[in-house]
């Protein structure tokens, strides 16, 4: 769906104009059988649906917009009427009710960790956006909004397991320091009673903003809605309004629990404002933007242009020659966030990938670790593209509930498009982080034999920046004898897998004697013809002595181009590590719950784990300081 923006109708941001909003072109938006809806193109509502083939859509529709003054919809009501969340755990939170399974879940057969309040404490986090306590998922509604960066995101205001889901909302003036502000908005109509989950915002031509998102009505049907500021004039855009006769229903052939997540809208070079929502559909269609067999449920849609030649970032609305378009899918079978680059062509709506052999959901990913529902926004006040991104627990439920909170946002990341390589984008922590940091440690050519650890001393390290690079023995990258055996982070045994070339890289919330210890790392193959391969991983098998949470090895290739030195940085804060290879080329974001290795007694090492080369480490480090999250 999408919309188009009233044409003769100026929104005035003035606080003495008594109509904020512009009227409504036509007030005939209410429900229609979609079936219906589908063939009209008339002025009010036009669904513009949508093939697909066997497998995932992205639906795609334009509808003409505007807000009625006078019909005022409801304000966000208090929620002293709610009823707090029961606690008994069902099995798979989230699927029975049409999202994605929202728990982790104890592995099977693991006994329950017995987590002391020290331990649980020391997990929260320093400079990574959380709620004050309780359930969050999603980012939602990200915007640059007169000075400020406004933050939506999944929230459950009852407890630290998912439900009840209402849009927690925070500001700051630079995506580090946070003021939380009242809920934004709850569920309390039919159209989101059992939840107002994930949406987008808008910003129209005269600066209008809007909120798209799915609401999940009393009969557990996901539909499009759409909210607005009940104060356009107030920079903190604490109240909101949910337009009451704007309704957007799965189109025919689309499961009413298979349609949700509408992403920012933009302007086509016809005037109208488009809009994406994820699907699976198995029919014939016109007008999806894009569609990727056997790629299951696509959640939280995200579509944006990149600029090929600038710096900078793009509105969402850009287009031409110097642009590429990023179609990042949430692929709810296996919950990672996937992504393709192409081509958008706004006059015909379909966007073609640059390579088909890696399309959307079968290719490339943000993130190798925990890192789901993404969403970027433009930040048109430092022309930027930047990256929200959810961070889930991986331990018990119960472990949650013990400590009060649930899971977190990822440092903002800017995203670009990677010039050097042409296939991919590059994220990375927006600057604004490295106002935190303090005590800068360098180590110069620190020098790791095959087989050796290298303690760095550098104090306290729960909260760090490290940035490394690291170079290979050259004289014994070409005396090995290369293997054509494939290598794999996911499928290998991490760090204690032994080849010529690597592992090797950093050791973090390792404690002294290395039983408890996350081995962030490089692995080169060389294969029979002397080409080079490099892997970036991070292997959690021995992160955490507790038995209930996840021990994944992640990680994938990432491309090394000729005379590039290895690089990694590492964002440390508690809990949550965030890795980032090759200026952003493949990023890994951890989540860590050691027993042992925290505070005072957790240390970082350099490692190298290759049985043939000598590697040697230049390290900047410095500690983090926190930031200012409060009321
Ligand atoms: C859901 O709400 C709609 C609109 O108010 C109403 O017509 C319908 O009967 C409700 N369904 C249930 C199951 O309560
Ligand atoms: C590489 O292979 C050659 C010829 O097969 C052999 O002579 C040499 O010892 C091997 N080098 C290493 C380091 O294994
Ligand atoms: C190794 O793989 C390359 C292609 O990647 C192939 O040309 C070569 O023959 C293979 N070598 C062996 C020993 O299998
Ligand atoms: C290096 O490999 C050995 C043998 O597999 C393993 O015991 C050791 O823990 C590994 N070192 C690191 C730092 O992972």
């Amino acid at each position: 769906m999408a919309f188009r923006e009233p044409c003769d109708n100026t929104f005035s941001n003035n606080i003495n104009n008594a109509i904020p909003y512009a009227p409504l072109l036509d007030s005939t938006v209410v429900a229609e059988p979609p079936q219906r809806r589908r063939r009209r193109r008339s002025s009010s509502v036009v669904l513009l649906l949508m093939t697909g083939l066997l497998g995932v859509a992205l639906i795609f529709a334009v509808v003409r917009f505007g807000i009625r003054h006078n019909e005022i919809g409801s304000r966000s009501s208090s929620l002293e009427t709610r009823r707090p969340a029961e606690m008994i755990v069902p099995a798979d939170r989230g699927v029975a009710e049409g999202v994605s399974l929202k728990t982790f879940g104890r592995l099977r057969g693991a006994r329950a960790y017995s987590w002391t309040n020290n331990m649980l404490a020391w997990q929260r986090t320093a400079f990574h956006f959380q709620p004050r306590k309780n359930w969050m998922n999603d980012p939602n509604g990200p915007v640059y909004y007169k000075g400020w960066y406004h933050f939506f995101y999944q929230y459950n205001p009852f407890g630290a397991v998912w439900g009840n889901i209402a849009w927690g909302h925070a500001v700051s003036r630079d995506l580090i320091h946070w003021r939380h502000l009242p809920i934004a908005m709850v569920p309390d109509h039919w159209y989101d009673i059992n939840g107002v989950w994930t949406g987008s915002a808008t910003i129209l031509k005269d600066g209008q903003l809007v909120m798209l998102y799915t609401g999940s009505t009393n009969e557990s049907v996901q539909v499009q809605n759409l909210a607005y500021p009940a104060d356009p004039s107030d920079p903190l855009l604490v109240d909101w309004i949910k337009y009451p006769a704007t309704r957007y229903w799965s189109p025919h052939g689309v499961g009413p629990k298979d349609f949700r997540d509408p992403t920012t809208a933009w302007l086509t070079p016809q005037g109208k404002w488009r809009f994406t929502i994820g699907s699976k559909t198995f029919e014939l269609l016109d007008g999806v933007l894009h569609a990727v067999p056997g790629t299951g449920m696509w959640e939280c849609v995200d579509f944006y242009p990149v600029s090929r030649v600038m710096e900078n970032g793009l509105d969402t609305s850009d287009n031409g020659p110097g642009v590429k378009h990023a179609v990042k899918t949430s692929l709810d079978d296996d919950r990672n966030d996937y992504y393709a680059l192409g081509t958008y062509d706004g006059t015909t709506g379909k966007w073609t990938p640059d390579n088909p052999n890696i399309d959307v959901g079968i290719g490339l990913r943000y993130d190798y670790g925990i890192f789901y529902a993404s969403k970027t926004f433009y930040d048109q006040e430092k022309k930027r593209r930047v990256l929200w991104g959810w961070i889930k627990e991986t331990d018990s439920e119960a472990a949650d509930i013990q400590k009060g909170w649930a899971s977190l946002q990822a440092i903002p990341r800017t995203i670009v498009f990677d010039k050097k390589t042409g296939s991919n984008v590059l994220l990375w922590p927006v600057e604004e982080v490295e106002r935190l940091r303090v005590n800068r440690k360098v180590f110069h050519k620190v020098e790791a034999k095959p087989g050796s650890v290298v303690s760095l001393d550098v104090g306290s390290t729960s909260q760090l920046d490290i940035m490394a690079e690291f170079e290979v023995d050259q004289e014994a990258l070409s005396r090995i004898n290369g293997t054509n055996t494939t290598y794999s982070c996911t499928t290998s045994n991490g760090a204690a897998q032994r080849g010529a070339l690597g592992p090797f890289g950093i050791l973090v919330h390792t404690d002294n004697d290395l039983t408890e210890q996350t081995p962030i790392y490089f692995y080169i193959s060389k294969d029979s013809l002397g080409n080079l391969k490099t892997f970036f991983c991070a292997d959690h098998s021995r992160s955490s002595e507790a038995t209930d949470v996840n021990k994944a090895i992640y990680g994938s290739i990432v491309p090394v181009l000729k005379g590039e030195k290895l690089s990694v940085r590492i964002l440390v804060d508690h809990s949550i590590v965030e890795s980032f290879a090759q200026g952003g080329r493949t990023c890994i974001t951890s989540r860590i719950y050691p027993t042992k290795a925290i505070n005072e007694d957790a240390k970082i090492f350099v490692f190298n784990n290759a049985t043939d080369a000598t590697i040697t480490a230049s390290l900047k480090i410095w500690q983090m300081s926190s930031a200012y999250i409060h009321t």
